[in-house]
């Protein structure tokens, strides 16, 4: 046996020397052998990455994705199935299993096989002895198991990727501590569990650590302090729970912090003066609690802070004024208490506010007209007692106003005529009453209006037709009356501007229903008129939109059949024409809908209601 392997690594050796230039030494023959026999456990290879590879040609000269040292021992193996170069972008994939044999590339630097999509199985513990690899990027496959406690003898890896793999397990302690070289991290997208090793604090030169979206839990590791070189820390999207550690106020370089969907409680520590770097910072859903340190002020480089779906409470931190950078205010869903600070006016580069769904009250400052670059505002939800929106507001060149459950009453706002810039507006569960004006036509940009709940009346404007953006409208609990066709007809500018969304339920809208080929209804995916006195019949070419997935029209007066192909309707998933004055067999269908979506109709028969006494 170890006879004939000397005889058949002579003979490689051997016609190597004769056929190549004696510079550079051929491909070694053990490394010839490990990646043939990577290539025998690779079952597909839809894009021939691995054609060149054949036992007759040297790996060094003529296999594509190999680099060899100048004594022929290979260095690279960079077989990725996403490649691009300047005009081209090659995506494949491969299927088959990690060989052991790739271990013995003793020289191996750099092993790329990311983004192949299907190689399975898992990682060879004997990939332990790749004792000089630095990069290893097994990202986007199929790979499954742990990282192997051999991992620890991987002294000079720089950078390792394995996410988005269904990789599991808990990651051995020791792996982290020799981990003194690394300077990247990636295991996102896997089903890592456990506790994150307080060993992680061993990774000294690492910049960017990425663990989102797998199931580690326990507590944050204290140490997690001594990453001084840390600008990326991805922990989102995990099982983590306890408290932010007041060491994390030590990562001078971060620039980047995602925490959030976490099971963070306590409070957010005052150390957090200390991320002088910090860019973007999002600590959403999770159970914090307590106030925002006024050290948040000390922040020069901060941009975005989101901070929505915790408990945070007292009030916002006036030395929020000073953050100059800051781009992105996310707030929604806490319990803030207090005013909005005056300070706020001197956010300059502010693009969004979102302090929606919290407990603020009191005056909104005017000194929030200064916000020039501002294009969200959203207060929705909160006890501000408004009465009217503010005079200033018509000073700001928004894209979105959402002031839903803000207190504002009586007509519709007359300073929104001049604001034609937005794009969303949301004025529900209001007050308002009255009409829609005529001058709504103006606001041509809309493309999303919430008019839900308040106390509007009268017919919709026939101005309303030069909505042509329109594509989700709301006027749900008001009541508006006159012809509910007026909505249907509106224009658009295509491909802009056709209906995705309409909820004109608990109105007192008139019929009968004329959808027909209005372009702005042929792509509709939700439409809600229920509770209306329509009356007439369904129209059959209700049942030619496509995209319809909801249809509501339960409690219209609505008479006749019910048109033969509306249930079969390839999208649709919740239809509801109970308390009505259909008559006829239910047509046959697939979807599941219930026996309640039909009641209320004396004259419907058929499944799944009562069979029919008489063959209509
Ligand atoms: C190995 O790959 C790295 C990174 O792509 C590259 O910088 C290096 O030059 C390659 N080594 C050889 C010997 O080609
Ligand atoms: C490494 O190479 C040696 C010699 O060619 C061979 O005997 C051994 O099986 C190889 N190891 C693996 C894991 O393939
Ligand atoms: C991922 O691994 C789990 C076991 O850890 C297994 O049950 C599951 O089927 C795997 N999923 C895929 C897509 O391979
Ligand atoms: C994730 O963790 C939770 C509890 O922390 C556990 O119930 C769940 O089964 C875990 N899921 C996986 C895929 O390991
Ligand atoms: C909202 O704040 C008021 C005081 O401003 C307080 O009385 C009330 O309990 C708070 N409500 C909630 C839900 O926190
Ligand atoms: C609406 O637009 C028309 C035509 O551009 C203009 O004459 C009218 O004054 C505008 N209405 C309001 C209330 O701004
Ligand atoms: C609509 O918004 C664009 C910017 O997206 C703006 O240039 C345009 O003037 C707006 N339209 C109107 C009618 O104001
Ligand atoms: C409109 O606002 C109400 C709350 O005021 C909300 O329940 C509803 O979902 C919103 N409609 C749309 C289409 O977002
Ligand atoms: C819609 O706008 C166009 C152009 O501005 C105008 O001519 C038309 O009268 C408007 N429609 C209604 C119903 O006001
Ligand atoms: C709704 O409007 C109709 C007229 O269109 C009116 O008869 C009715 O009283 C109004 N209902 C309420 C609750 O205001
Ligand atoms: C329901 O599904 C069955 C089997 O997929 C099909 O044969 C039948 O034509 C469908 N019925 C209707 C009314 O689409």
């Amino acid at each position: 046996m170890e006879i004939q392997t000397h005889i058949s690594t002579f003979s490689i050796i051997f016609f190597s020397l004769l056929f190549s230039p004696l510079t550079s030494l051929a491909c070694h023959p053990i490394d010839h052998h490990a990646l043939l026999h990577f290539k025998h456990q690779i079952t597909f290879d839809p894009s021939n990455l691995l054609n060149s590879w054949t036992p007759q040609t040297d790996c060094c000269k003529s296999w594509n994705g190999i680099d060899c040292d100048s004594t022929g021992r290979v260095v690279n193996v960079s077989r990725s199935g996403l490649v691009s170069g300047e005009d081209f972008i090659l995506e494949t994939s491969m299927s088959g299993t990690l060989s052991p044999s790739l271990s013995n590339l003793s020289s191996l630097q750099l092993l790329d096989l990311s983004n192949l999509k299907d190689l399975t199985g898992q990682i060879p513990p004997e990939f332990g002895r790749l004792s000089r690899l630095t990069h290893l990027f097994l990202d986007s496959n199929k790979l499954s198991g742990s990282v192997p406690v051999t991992f620890q003898f991987l002294f000079r890896l720089e950078k390792l990727y394995l996410s988005d793999n269904n990789f599991s397990g808990r990651i051995p302690p020791a792996v982290f501590r020799s981990f003194r070289s690394l300077l990247e991290i990636g295991l996102s997208g896997n089903q890592f569990s456990g506790k994150i090793p307080s060993s992680i604090g061993d990774m000294v030169s690492i910049t960017k650590l990425d663990f989102h979206e797998n199931n580690f839990s326990g507590v944050i590791p204290v140490t997690i302090g001594k990453l001084k070189n840390l600008k990326f820390l991805d922990l989102s999207e995990n099982q983590i729970t306890g408290t932010i550690p007041e060491s994390l106020g030590l990562l001078s370089e971060l620039q980047i912090l995602y925490l959030n969907q976490n099971q963070l409680s306590g409070s957010i520590p005052s150390s957090i003066d200390g991320l002088i770097s910090i860019q973007f910072c999002r600590l959403s859903e999770n159970e914090l609690t307590g106030i925002i340190p006024p050290s948040i002020g000390n922040l020069p480089k901060i941009q975005r802070l989101i901070f929505e779906n915790n408990k945070l409470t007292g009030k916002l931190p006036a030395t929020m004024g000073h953050l100059k950078t800051l781009t992105d205010i996310y707030f929604s869903g806490n319990r803030f208490t207090g005013n909005i600070p005056s300070s706020f006016g001197n956010l300059h580069n502010l693009q969004a506010l979102d302090l929606s769904r919290n407990n603020l009250s009191g005056m909104i400052p005017s000194q929030l007209a200064k916000l020039q670059n501002l294009q969200t505002l959203d207060l929705s939800f909160n006890p501000l007692k408004l009465i009217r929106l503010p005079r200033w507001f018509s000073k700001l060149k928004l894209f979105r106003l959402m002031m839903a459950n803000t207190g504002i009453q009586g007509p519709f706002p007359i300073i929104l005529s001049s604001s034609s810039t937005i794009s969303s507006l949301d004025l529900s569960s209001n007050s308002l009453t009255d009409e829609l004006p005529h001058w709504i036509g103006n606001m041509t940009n809309l493309s999303f209006l919430n008019l839900s709940n308040n106390r509007f009346s009268n017919p919709i404007p026939p101005e309303f037709e030069n909505l042509s953006l329109l594509t989700d409208l709301d006027l749900h609990s008001n009541n508006f009356s006159g012809d509910i066709n007026t909505i249907f007809k509106k224009n658009v500018q295509d491909p802009l501007g056709h209906f995705n969304s309409i909820d004109l339920s608990y109105n007192s809208f008139s019929g009968p229903i004329k959808i027909g080929d209005e372009a702005a209804m042929d792509s509709i995916v939700s439409l809600v008129l229920s509770h209306n006195p329509v009356g007439g019949i369904i129209p059959e070419s209700l049942s030619y939109g496509n995209e319809l997935a909801r249809i509501l029209i339960a409690r219209n007066n609505l008479m006749g059949k019910i048109p033969k192909q509306l249930l079969n309707l390839k999208n649709l998933k919740e239809f509801d024409a109970s308390g009505n004055r259909l008559i006829g067999e239910i047509p046959g269908h697939n979807a599941s809908i219930p026996a309640s979506a039909f009641l209320g109709n004396p004259g419907l028969c058929g499944a799944p209601l009562l069979p029919c006494k008489h063959p209509f």
